[in-house]
């Protein structure tokens, strides 16, 4: 039956578009709030590549040494400048682009993050080129406990297809790496997207297979998230995306993961409490730092902007790089946590009356009842957690999130590139 997810597809995308408006304007960042420092979770956005994939909507430009060189120096300004207004964090999650793609700045980046902030846990982002014994010790010095690697299929047509198999490799030979790097670290995740179009469910089985085979510390399966621009491209490339294909894919990666591990969000799945993927759910707040990145703190989502000459200029005039600000509204905030969590798979249902002064139920009556309605919560007295089916509705709605993220994105990248005069080799 495929009849309420057209219905939630849309619902979720008109929604997500709505609450995803933003103000423009010249913005300040507030000192960081008494007694919270340690509450916040900074991430740092390095916005390079080597090459760039066709489906990707992040902020990635094609590496380049110079351009590496001036953005790193102002990176570390930028947390400087957290620094001197009171704000200090317990993790940090380097994400990208390609944070890997520079060892020696991202090295020292890090020795002076671990010296500035009370750091408990660092996170960062690669591909697998990096996965050698070399890299993988020196991270692990350099005080890394996760490390993400994005695979997205050990399929080689379909590697071939995304533009990924001459620069990262066969499908087999991904595997060999991984092999040598599971265990190496507190968590081992591998990205892994499902519903690419020419994707079909028999090499999505196969990749399943590989993954009961390797048995990684955490996977974390991504829905194929197509913000208008990349739509566009992949229609162009690979073909039509099918929302079809996508539940279908979902229950089967449900179904496999089951056996060996335990879901820390709608779809990322660990084989033991270990770090997780979804830094959103797992910091009520976090900073963003670095041009692109997106914070969400005092009530409000913050992006710092797109344009690398810009991002260089106000850091030199020790101004916040801000570009766009969306401030929640108290129903946008509590829809926002109630969001969040339960993407986390549960929620206590105290801690939002402690929050908000209000149940749950109460707060968003209608959603509630529909949610109940269609099968996708159960609750007992304290807890609300998703069944199987509100795990794949929670995916339908944070794939919608993410979509009206990554189209904010593409709008900031034009803006950027206008600036700049780019030729465009941004993706
Ligand atoms: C932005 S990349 C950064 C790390 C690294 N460069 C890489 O390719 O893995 C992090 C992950 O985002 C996921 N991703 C990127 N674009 C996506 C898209 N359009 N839809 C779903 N997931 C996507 C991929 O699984 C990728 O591994
Ligand atoms: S998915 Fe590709 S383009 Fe996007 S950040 Fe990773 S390597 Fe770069």
């Amino acid at each position: 039956m495929y009849v309420v997810e057209p219905v939630l597809n849309r619902f979720y995308r008109k929604k997500m578009r709505s609450v995803l408006t933003f103000d423009t304007g010249s913005f300040s960042i507030p000192p960081c709030k008494a007694g919270a420092p340690g509450d916040y979770l900074l991430y740092v956005h390095i916005p390079f590549c080597e090459t760039l994939c066709p489906y990707c909507s992040f902020h990635r430009y094609v590496y380049d040494e110079g351009q590496a060189n001036a953005y790193f120096a102002t990176l570390w300004q930028e947390l400087q400048m957290y620094k001197d207004i009171g704000y200090d964090f317990t993790g940090m999650y380097i994400g990208g682009g390609t944070p890997t793609i520079n060892m020696n700045h991202l090295l020292q980046t890090l020795e002076k993050a671990r010296s500035t902030f009370s750091l408990r846990e660092i996170s960062l982002e690669t591909n697998p080129n990096y996965l050698i014994p070399e890299t993988l010790n020196t991270l692990k010095e350099a005080g890394v406990n996760r490390l993400s690697v994005g695979v997205q299929t050990f399929d080689d047509a379909l590697l071939q297809e995304i533009g990924r198999f001459e620069k990262y490799g066969s499908g087999r030979e991904i595997q060999d790496k991984l092999r040598s790097a599971i265990g190496a670290f507190d968590t081992l995740n591998v990205d892994l997207i499902f519903n690419i179009p020419l994707q079909t469910p028999e090499s999505f089985r196969c990749d399943l297979d590989v993954i009961g085979d390797l048995l990684p510390e955490q996977v974390t399966f991504y829905p194929l998230m197509a913000s208008p621009n990349v739509e566009a491209t992949l229609r162009e490339r690979l073909g039509a995306m099918d929302f079809r294909k996508e539940k279908q894919m979902y229950g089967m990666l449900l179904d496999r993961m089951r056996d060996n591990y335990t879901g820390s969000t709608a779809w990322c799945f660990s084989r033991k409490t270990s770090m997780i993927d979804e830094y959103i759910i797992a910091y009520d707040h976090y900073v963003g730092a670095g041009s692109g990145a997106f914070g969400y703190f005092n009530d409000a989502i913050y992006i710092n902007t797109f344009s690398l000459d810009e991002y260089i200029e106000k850091i030199r005039r020790r101004e916040f790089p801000v570009t766009r600000v969306k401030k929640f509204t108290h129903q946008e905030t509590l829809y926002y946590f109630f969001l969040m969590k339960l993407f986390g798979l549960s929620m206590n249902k105290n801690d939002f009356i402690q929050k908000f002064g209000v149940s749950c139920r109460k707060a968003l009556r209608l959603e509630m009842l529909l949610l109940k309605l269609a099968g996708a919560l159960r609750e007992n007295d304290t807890t609300l957690e998703l069944t199987d089916r509100g795990r794949y509705y929670w995916v339908m709605a944070m794939r919608e999130f993410f979509i009206a993220v990554d189209t904010m994105r593409d709008h900031c990248r034009m803006l950027a590139d206008t600036r700049d005069g780019s030729d465009g080799t941004e993706g």
